[in-house]
């Protein structure tokens, strides 16, 4: 069986462009930290983390480059159920478990050229101990209050069950639920206590409810700070959209003890008498802290001194995906507020890598795997190119061979690869080298222009623009050396000649240092190549306008083009495995809901969406905010690539728009046109398959049964 796509095409409902500056311009004379969500210790890493990662590495290095002292840092994440329940259903300690995946971890980052400063993880002393500070902390502020709760428990194992080690039925769908979400159904949060018909997810033994003292964190009392701090809080806007919403909603106090073993142990008093641990999203985000602090103690806090970035005026910034916006810019915040922590400057989330329009699942064998990328003998650097440079930061991007190859082809090889190449044997040949004069006023001023924009991307959080810089200068170069065509002035004219590829070897120099912190092992060898000494890695963006060295040897291609069979072996081995994840490889349903759209794998994110679907109800403000109007289809053909997905052109009255609809199985493509369907126009742009969709068909139900109206209203009419 194939896989099917939603009907129409959901992407994540926020603004594309960053949010306003409220801060002093980057570089400050502070410490930067960059973080990246932590990755639970718990199964191989996917292309989908890696865009955490590598988003966080490009952050950091163009950080660097523009002067500022920074620190990036990240770790493993111990603790939680997420580990807990898979090292259990291994049948080992999860100590044990997690400490495997942890090496594991430590080796693959370095192989993508993610370099963090320090690589921790949070089940160590110093994470241990500061988390131990922090809560005591938040205690004797008095923040902290208890609570029953209603926990499930095996009576037969003598066990609590928090969290994944419960699953049973859905109170509101009736559908199968894993933890604190209904993942195959409604998508709910289920708070403790409220899945019907709970059982051990271990044992399978019908679990009981028992009434347990828990302890809350008073997020509630802080929500003024909150919400001003989200007025300061720079980064991607989903970053600081999503939050206002729950704010408004009102907040709800925080539940930070579990009963479990496995954790870090709750530092206060409590009045029941058994061992209660921290909740994992306690002490995962304090391992920034400690993280920053283990870095510091490597280098001597001369060099970099953690207590005055977290505890003074440092710029901490954040890297993560769109799954754990909550707990980054509510409970992480709160955290740090009554501890007396530095508020994060930034928090940078990143839309979704998917598949087929659908989410990664770990369980099922439905990934790219990192390992398998570098086994399949790519090289890190054109997909991090990738991951940093799709459609934009916080757009989905639906990962496929095709357009991975398209991208590396067209621009990797076809723009940067060949100027670097065609400019340099040009050079080599003819100069053995870098001709002896100075860089033209055009060229100078151009690679200063491709400094700023590059400054501007750090800025504007844009690890897009950042690559872009380079991409559109060696646009540039090409552009360059075709309109001067040196090879016609070799012996006419020598010395103009010799100009024209002095400017080139100067852009070729700007593009090592820019293009760094997208693909730093083949600015090395750009570096190399141009016969410089020292370390790319260690330049500023002044770089790029200092004088390469005279001579240089034969340049060599830097990047290698990606046969079209190469993809063909690729889809087929991906599609073998989709096909059998959908399939219920696993034993698992086929059509599970959780997997029609492009929400988080609730199998890997069980604390996401903790609170924003707890109340579904919007009010009629909110709908107003939705522009639905009639549209009437014009044409309808398929996108090259992908299986499912169709590009309409749709008349709304107004204009005729440009939509990508999953409708291509579904429908006679040449049947739909003409006819009426209900648009949302107001829908922000996504891209998928590299194709621009300006606004969502609807649709309803697994064939995708287009809503259309039944009398005589016209296209750009409103629906309301
Ligand atoms: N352990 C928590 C984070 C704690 S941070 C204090 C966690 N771990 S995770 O392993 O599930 O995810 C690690 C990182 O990868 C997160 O930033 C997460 O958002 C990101 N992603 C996981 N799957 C992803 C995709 N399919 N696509 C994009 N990012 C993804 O969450
Ligand atoms: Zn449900």
């Amino acid at each position: 069986m194939r896989t099917r796509e939603p009907a129409g095409f959901r992407v994540a409902y926020t603004r594309i462009q960053s949010t306003t500056m409220s801060h002093e311009t980057l570089p400050t004379d502070e410490p930067a930290v960059v973080t990246c969500g932590l990755p639970y210790a718990n199964g191989d890493l996917h292309i989908g983390h890696l865009r955490t990662y590598v988003g966080g590495d490009v952050y950091a290095r163009a950080l660097g480059q523009i002067g500022q002292e920074t620190a990036f840092v990240s770790g493993s994440d111990m603790h939680g159920t997420p580990v807990a329940v898979n090292a259990e259903q291994e049948g080992v300690d999860p100590e044990e478990f997690a400490l495997e995946w942890h090496q594991q971890y430590a080796e693959t980052f370095p192989k993508f050229n993610v370099e963090f400063d320090n690589y921790g993880q949070t089940h160590d002393e110093t994470n241990t101990e500061l988390t131990r500070e922090i809560v005591e902390s938040l205690i004797e502020e008095g923040y902290v209050y208890e609570q029953e709760v209603m926990v499930a428990y095996d009576p037969i194992d003598d066990q609590y069950l928090p969290d994944r080690y419960v699953e049973g039925v859905c109170p509101y769908c009736g559908e199968h639920a894993r933890g604190d979400e209904c993942d195959e159904g409604c998508q709910r949060h289920l708070e403790p206590g409220e899945i019907d018909d709970p059982v051990s997810t271990i044992s399978g033994n019908p679990a009981e409810y028992h009434s347990r003292q828990h302890n809350f964190f008073e997020v509630s009392e802080l929500t003024e700070y909150l919400s001003g701090f989200l007025d300061r809080l720079e980064g991607s806007s989903n970053a600081q959209n999503q939050p206002r919403e729950w704010i408004e909603t009102g907040l709800q106090d925080w539940c930070i003890t579990r009963d479990m073993d496995w954790g870090i142990d709750y530092p206060g008093d409590s009045s029941e008498d058994d061992d209660l641990v921290l909740y994992v999203w306690v002490d995962a985000p304090i391992e920034y802290v400690a993280s920053t602090k283990q870095h510091s103690e490597q280098v001597g806090s001369d060099v970099f001194d953690w207590g005055q970035a977290w505890q003074d005026d440092g710029e901490i910034i954040h890297v993560i995906g769109r799954d754990i916006i909550q707990h980054h810019t509510i409970f992480w915040p709160a955290m740090l507020k009554v501890a007396d922590y530095v508020e994060p400057r930034a928090v940078m989330a990143s839309g979704f890598v998917t598949l087929g329009g659908k989410g990664f699942s770990t369980s099922r064998n439905r990934a790219v795997w990192a390992d398998e990328y570098l086994d399949e003998g790519f090289h890190p650097d054109p997909l991090r190119y990738y991951l940093a440079t799709n459609g934009g930061f916080q757009v989905d991007v639906d990962f496929s061979w095709d357009r991975f190859r398209e991208r590396i082809n067209n621009e990797l090889v076809g723009i940067v690869g060949n100027f670097l190449y065609r400019s340099l044997l040009f050079a080599y040949r003819n100069f053995d080298g870098t001709p002896d004069t100075t860089v033209s006023e055009e060229v100078n001023s151009r690679i200063d222009e491709a400094v700023d924009e590059f400054t501007a991307g750090v800025n504007n959080y844009s690890v897009r623009d950042i690559g872009e810089a380079s991409v559109s200068l060696a646009g540039f170069g090409n552009e360059y050396i075709q309109r001067n065509e040196p090879w016609n002035l070799v012996d006419s004219d020598p010395d103009a000649a010799a100009q024209v590829i002095r400017d080139c070897v100067q852009i070729a120099k700007a593009l090592a240092v820019l293009f760094e912190p997208i693909a730093p092992a083949k600015a090395e060898q750009m570096w190399d190549q141009l016969a410089e000494s020292g370390s790319v890695h260690e330049l500023t963006v002044d770089d790029a306008l200092v004088a390469p060295p005279g001579e240089f040897s034969e340049p060599e291609e830097l990047f290698e083009k990606i046969p079209e069979e190469r993809v063909e072996q690729l889809n087929d081995k991906l599609d073998a495995r989709v096909a059998d994840a959908t399939d219920g490889g696993n034993g698992e349903p086929s059509d599970s809901e959780d997997e029609s759209d492009t929400t988080p794998d609730p199998d890997e994110h069980p604390d996401a969406n903790l609170e924003s679907l707890a109340d579904g109800r919007v009010g009629f403000d909110e709908f107003q905010k939705l522009d639905l109007r009639v549209g009437r289809i014009e044409s309808a053909e398929g996108v090259d690539g992908a299986d499912d997905l169709a590009r309409l052109t749709v008349d709304i009255g107004v204009e005729t728009r440009q939509i990508v609809a999953g409708i291509k199985q579904l429908h006679d493509l040449d049947e739909v046109q003409g006819q009426k369907v209900a648009v949302v126009a107001n829908l922000e742009k996504a891209e998928l398959f590299g194709v621009e969709s300006n606004g969502m068909v609807l649709a309803a139900g697994e064939q995708a049964d287009l809503l259309t109206t039944h009398d005589d209203a016209k296209p750009g009419e409103k629906i309301r």
